[in-house]
């Protein structure tokens, strides 16, 4: 490695978390489980904060997945209410970091009220270009392909595009967010090694880092630990070098 490499620091463009532990983190302590999501909501906004002072462009979080949907009522009640008061609450902070929303995921699935205040933000911060907070809602990596490969064969079915026409691009082109680069970095907190349905065509090549630390724990320190770590790592991509 050469000294030049060494010593300049790599930021990711795109950083994906599944925020896992907020259960664990509660029950630790004796706390309803909902109480670990609170303290975990607290996360999310000193990450995107990080996120900003570090420099990285597009954070997705994996805040409920399509599995997610088999928990108890009241904690996914609890879940949605949480999505609801952070919106209320963090939204003038997209505006005053020129930060958009996205949502990615079955939001069909969701309260119809959420998806409407969602859908409003969204729109008031589609101009921002300098960061990009994507939250994976209701989401599921089989559940995003199988729905690229129905409006695919639609295509196919119309006489639009035939299928030997169909490459990676057709495939990324139809996803839930096509223009947004795919994850350089993976963050999974609380020590689970597996990726639970998350971004499995878009992760095929990010770097993967695993952390003991409960999401509810993971902060700004904790983020700039996994960004030091990203940085000494050598992407190859299938070559020699
Ligand atoms: C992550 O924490 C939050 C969601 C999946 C919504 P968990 O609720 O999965 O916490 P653990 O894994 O039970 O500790
Ligand atoms: C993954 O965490 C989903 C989210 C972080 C939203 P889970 O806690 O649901 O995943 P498993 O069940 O441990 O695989
Ligand atoms: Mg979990």
């Amino acid at each position: 490695m050469s000294s030049d490499s060494k010593s300049k620091s790599v930021v990711p463009a795109h950083v994906a978390i599944i925020m896992d532990g907020n259960g664990r983190w509660a029950r630790q302590r004796g706390l309803p489980r909902i109480k670990g999501h609170e303290k975990g909501s607290e996360s999310v906004r000193a990450i995107v904060k990080a996120c900003r002072n570090a420099g990285v462009k597009y954070l997705t979080l994996y805040a409920f997945s399509v599995e997610n949907w088999i928990r108890p009522k009241t904690e996914i009640n609890a879940l949605m209410r949480l999505l609801d008061r952070f919106l209320r609450n963090e939204e003038h902070e997209l505006h005053e970091n020129r930060v958009r929303l996205r949502v990615i995921g079955r939001r069909e699935d969701l309260p119809s009220r959420l998806d409407e205040k969602l859908r409003e933000v969204e729109a008031r911060t589609r101009q921002y270009e300098d960061g990009n907070l994507i939250l994976a809602l209701s989401y599921g990596g089989r559940t995003e392909l199988v729905k690229a490969c129905r409006t695919i064969a639609q295509r196919v079915k119309d006489g639009e595009l035939s299928p030997d026409e169909i490459d990676e691009d057709t495939v990324s082109a139809n996803l839930y967010a096509p223009d947004i680069p795919d994850p350089d970095l993976l963050i999974r907190t609380s020590g689970e090694l597996r990726v639970s349905n998350f971004l499995l065509w878009q992760i095929s090549y990010a770097e993967f880092y695993v952390t003991d630390v409960l999401w509810p724990d993971f902060r700004e320190p904790e983020f700039k630990e996994a960004l030091a770590d990203f940085s000494k790592r050598r992407r190859r991509f299938g070559d020699v070098k």
